[in-house]
């Protein structure tokens, strides 16, 4: 998968610029490491990537961590960086916290970090959505925090800094990796097509990343679709991603009953329509419709297109924590003509 083959290995290799001069900064600087660190930013921005490169950094044997050069970019190629790259290294530990989110896990990880590193210089614990680890938890892992053991660096990745306990905060550095930009991901699109040896064009790649929320991740996705579909010629992509159809929603929303709305999302799902990129889609052209509305200072519509973006927005939050991706926008649709059409 694209998503896991291009997934950068060093800091030059992150497309958005932000992360990277972050980390440069961090590594650069003549102090010792923090030994805490708070990795947030939107889903795909690289912070789980960001932070295995941190742990090869820093355990690199030809660059300034080894007193070698001044590099701080991990080689990729020594035996450390090879070993981190294939997770074949006892010394750096992943924790997903959303399935170990418990004391006991917490403890063992604690327990982990008191024995002094097997080969490598330092041990890393990188906890990947450290926001949901329990309340009991974060206690026992406080004071860990706060007195780590030497040669240990713990690594908090999360989308949702504010989940996390002022207790945690503030024993971390906070390194935020904001949003990606459209532009970063065209990059990452890049790269992908460079190493893959394809033919896009400037105008599908922006596509691409316009459909990709965001999300590095999701854009390297979206490409590997249209690949396997060979739809990379612009006005194919356009359509691809269309018939997941979105304008149509909007239409029918605004002009149709809610058993039409609600035929036609089962529909959509069914013919396996990405629920994601049609509230995506829905809120963009709602957006656009509103405005040119309010100019035309139409007022109904322009209330109408208003709570469209309300609720829309709502089930596109709600989309990570449902089980099937049509209840929050049914519920959404729903809501939509309760408010509307009172009958
Ligand atoms: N800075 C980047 N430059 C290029 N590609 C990236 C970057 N960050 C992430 N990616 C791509 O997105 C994928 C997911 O990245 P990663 O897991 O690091 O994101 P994350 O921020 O941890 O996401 P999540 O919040 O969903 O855990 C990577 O495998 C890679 O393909
Ligand atoms: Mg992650
Ligand atoms: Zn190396």
């Amino acid at each position: 998968m694209y998503y896991l083959k291009y997934r950068p290995q060093s800091i030059s290799e992150l497309d958005n610029p932000k992360a990277r001069e972050l980390l440069y900064s961090i590594l650069k600087q003549n102090k010792d490491l923090p030994h805490a660190f708070i990795f947030t930013g939107q889903r795909g921005t690289g912070k789980t990537s960001s932070a295995r490169i941190l742990a090869k950094a820093i355990n690199c044997l030809n660059n300034k961590f080894a007193n070698i050069n001044d590099k701080v970019d991990p080689c990729g190629k020594c035996s450390m960086c090879q070993q981190i790259t294939n997770e074949a290294i006892s010394d750096v530990v992943e924790l997903d916290a959303a399935s170990h989110r418990g004391i006991d896990d917490i403890k063992n990880l604690i327990r982990e970090a008191h024995f002094a590193p097997m080969s490598a210089r330092h041990k890393v614990f990188i906890i990947d959505e450290a926001h949901m680890i329990t309340y009991d938890a974060f206690n026992a892992l406080l004071k860990t925090l706060e007195e780590p053991p030497d040669k240990t660096i713990f690594i908090l990745a999360t989308t949702n800094p504010e989940k996390l306990p002022e207790t945690i905060k503030s024993r971390c550095v906070i390194v935020n990796f904001g949003a990606v930009t459209n532009k970063d991901i065209v990059s990452m699109l890049k790269r992908i097509i460079s190493g893959e040896q394809l033919k896009i064009d400037e105008k599908t790649l922006e596509l691409i990343a316009e459909t990709a929320n965001n999300s590095f991740r999701d854009a390297a996705k979206i490409l590997e679709e249209l690949v396997s579909l060979d739809k990379l010629e612009y006005d194919q992509a356009l359509a691809h991603l269309y018939t997941r159809d979105n304008k149509q929603l909007l239409e029918i929303l605004l002009d149709k009953d809610l058993q039409t709305a609600i035929d036609w999302a089962e529909e959509f799902y069914k013919q396996g329509g990405d629920i994601k990129n049609l509230i995506s889609f829905t809120l963009k052209n709602a957006k656009e419709q509103m405005i040119a509305n309010i100019k035309q200072n139409k007022k109904t519509l322009v209330n109408k297109l208003a709570l469209i973006l309300k609720l829309f927005q709502r089930a596109y939050q709600e989309l990570r924590y449902t089980p099937n991706d049509l209840i929050p926008l049914e519920l959404a649709i729903i809501e939509f003509y309760n408010s509307t059409k009172p009958n």
